[in-house]
């Protein structure tokens, strides 16, 4: 059996009188990539969102690798090697590839002034060592040759890799992508499965919510449903396929009949 990396334990979260998640339970293994689907509202970023330290749940606790992240900010849980993705871009447009990389790392950073101030040549050394760690980053995921133009002229699929070579240059343990291939072409769409493929390869368990079924059931070991913040089935890809309750959840009453 493999080593446990991260367990929901209970979760649940209240947003006023709206249920956004009803003790919901489960587990990532060391190496695996897990796929979380589920209806638009099901309640899918909100547990990214508890998961990395942005939002408090309203019960339950998330555990890494055996540590309770209670209380943890979401830089702090970076740190630990918990990293994601937005749903929406968040990349600095004005900025070169090659910057937007740079910015996210100095807010993983934990330099302060002083720091900077006293000690110029570890400062210098530390900038150099971020600036071959970015280069690297660009190198895997193919965007090398737009290290020098402006974020915001990049095609929309390139955007979306940028975004997952900033999580990256984080040096994640676990990565977290939210639909990462959300607005991709069918043939970017293609390629991205080879890259979530690569970046298992390199020792990175990931949890991955995907609205595109193709893509989520094709990279998958295992796929967690959830449904109005409940988590309705879990099991293979293929098992969630023919699973009634999960196609009545997406297509509607009857049409697990159908
Ligand atoms: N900050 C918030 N305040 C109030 N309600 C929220 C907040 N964030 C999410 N919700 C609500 O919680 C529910 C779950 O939202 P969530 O964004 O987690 O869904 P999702 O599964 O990611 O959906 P989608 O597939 O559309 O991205 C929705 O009803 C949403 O409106
Ligand atoms: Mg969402």
């Amino acid at each position: 059996m493999t080593k446990v990396v991260l367990e929901a334990r209970n979760i649940a979260v209240r947003f006023g009188g709206l249920i956004a998640i009803v003790d919901m339970n489960f587990s990532v293994h060391e190496g695996e990539i897990v796929g979380l689907i589920g209806p638009n509202g099901a309640g899918k970023t909100t547990a990214f969102n508890v998961i990395t330290g942005y939002l408090s749940p309203t019960a339950g606790s998330i555990v890494y690798r055996g540590r309770d992240l209670a209380g943890l900010r979401s830089n702090q849980i970076a740190g630990l090697g918990v990293v994601r993705t937005f749903q929406k871009t968040s990349l600095f447009g004005a900025c070169s590839v090659f910057d937007n990389i740079l910015i996210g790392l100095h807010r993983c950073g934990a330099r302060n002034a002083w720091e900077i101030l006293l000690d110029l040549p570890r400062v210098r050394a530390e900038e150099a060592r971020l600036r071959v760690l970015a280069a690297d980053v660009l190198d895997f995921i193919g965007l090398s040759a737009r290290r020098s133009e402006l974020a915001s002229t990049l095609p929309y699929g390139e955007q979306r890799l940028l975004e997952v070579a900033i999580a990256l240059a984080a040096e994640p343990s676990l990565l977290l992508l939210d639909e990462p291939v959300a607005g991709m072409n069918p043939s970017e769409t293609a390629s991205f499965m080879e890259l979530v493929k690569r970046i298992r390869q390199r020792g990175i368990t990931i949890l991955l919510v995907e609205h595109d079924m193709r893509m989520v059931m094709g990279v998958s070991y295992r796929v967690v449903v959830l449904n109005h913040g409940r988590i309705i089935a879990e099991g293979t890809p293929a098992e969630i396929q023919r699973n009634p309750e999960v196609i009545e959840a997406y297509l509607g009453r009857g049409a697990a009949r159908a």
